[in-house]
């Protein structure tokens, strides 16, 4: 009896069915820095960071940024994730718009590898001002459309130009295949799902972004969106959407990524390992690690660019 069970068990772990994972996680910084885009300098549009609080403007590794504290709910998550900020634009005013929730999905169904440590990415295109400039990254599926409603923009990565009645929402798919000889060499699967040569599969990551917009908007709007990304260069389009990603998992968590993710939040799916086996609010209060530099001030970062 004892051995059918290991063997049901052994089934179940290498099975490919389509598992994933979610995790929320806090926002704790808005600030000018890029350390993958950027290294070393306080010249960046403006970004809202989630995740771990042990990054500056320099390039963590993995293990520098376990050394923080984590804004998400999966105490073995130590990576840091961060997506340019959404400003709600009256006339000169800028404010931002608040997140009512960030979540992360990591997706094994096709996974080869556990996402390397030390790895960092970026999904969409910074510097795109139109649908076409977001199409030629093709596969990460930039999307902005207003909760609960079916209606799109045929523009997708543009605003919806109707008010949400519930949350803006923004969803972005990451690269999921990298070069293990240069983990800098990243790139999406083909339609079908393969890599390119010389790279292996990893989980693939998915962002989630839910924005409160009636608490600064609450006129609603009719026409282009009166929200601006800091990366773009009008309001009314989301084209310049993108997301930053660098590994922070302990490894024994990246290897039960493989075989555990599934199903949804709340639902008893958690990446486990030694460092947490249940969902739970940090302990610790995350905080700029670097607050004696760079700036907040939508408007004070535009002059330090
Ligand atoms: C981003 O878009 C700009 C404008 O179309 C383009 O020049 C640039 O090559 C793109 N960058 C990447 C990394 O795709």
């Amino acid at each position: 009896m004892r051995y059918l069970f290991a063997l049901l068990a052994g089934c179940s772990v290498f099975s490919t069915v389509s598992s994933w994972t979610e995790i929320h996680h806090k926002p704790f910084l808005t600030k000018n820095i890029d350390a993958i885009v950027q290294p070393g300098l306080y010249t960046s549009h403006m970004h809202t960071f989630f995740g771990s609080d042990a990054i500056t403007n320099v390039l963590p590794t993995s293990s520098q940024l376990q050394q923080g504290c984590y804004s998400g709910e999966n105490g073995n998550d130590f990576s840091v994730y961060w997506i340019p900020t959404l400003y709600y634009v009256d006339g000169e005013t800028f404010t931002e718009v608040p997140i009512f929730r960030f979540s992360t999905y990591y997706v094994n169904s096709r996974s080869e590898i556990p996402i390397p440590l030390d790895f960092a990415m970026i999904s969409g295109n910074a510097s795109a001002q139109s649908q076409d400039e977001v199409d030629a990254q093709p596969r990460n599926n930039l999307e902005w459309f207003c909760e609960g409603s079916d209606d799109r923009e045929p523009d997708i990565a543009k605003f919806p130009t109707k008010t949400c009645n519930q949350n803006l929402k923004l969803s972005l798919v990451f690269p999921s295949c990298v070069n293990t000889d240069d983990i800098s060499q990243y790139d999406f699967p083909d339609q079908s799902g393969k890599c390119p040569a010389g790279m292996k599969a990893i989980p693939q990551l998915r962002y989630g972004v839910w924005y409160n917009t009636k608490s600064v908007a609450p006129g609603g709007w009719d026409g282009d969106a009166p929200f601006q990304l800091s990366c773009g260069a009008a309001s009314g389009n989301g084209y310049c959407g993108h997301g930053d990603f660098i590994n922070g998992w302990f490894q024994d968590s990246l290897d039960n990524m493989m075989i555990r993710g599934g199903g949804g939040y709340n639902d008893g799916q958690f990446i486990s390992g030694a460092h947490a086996s249940a969902l739970g609010e940090s302990t610790c209060t995350p905080t700029d690690a670097d607050p004696d530099k760079g700036t907040s001030d939508y408007l004070e970062s535009l002059e330090m660019m």
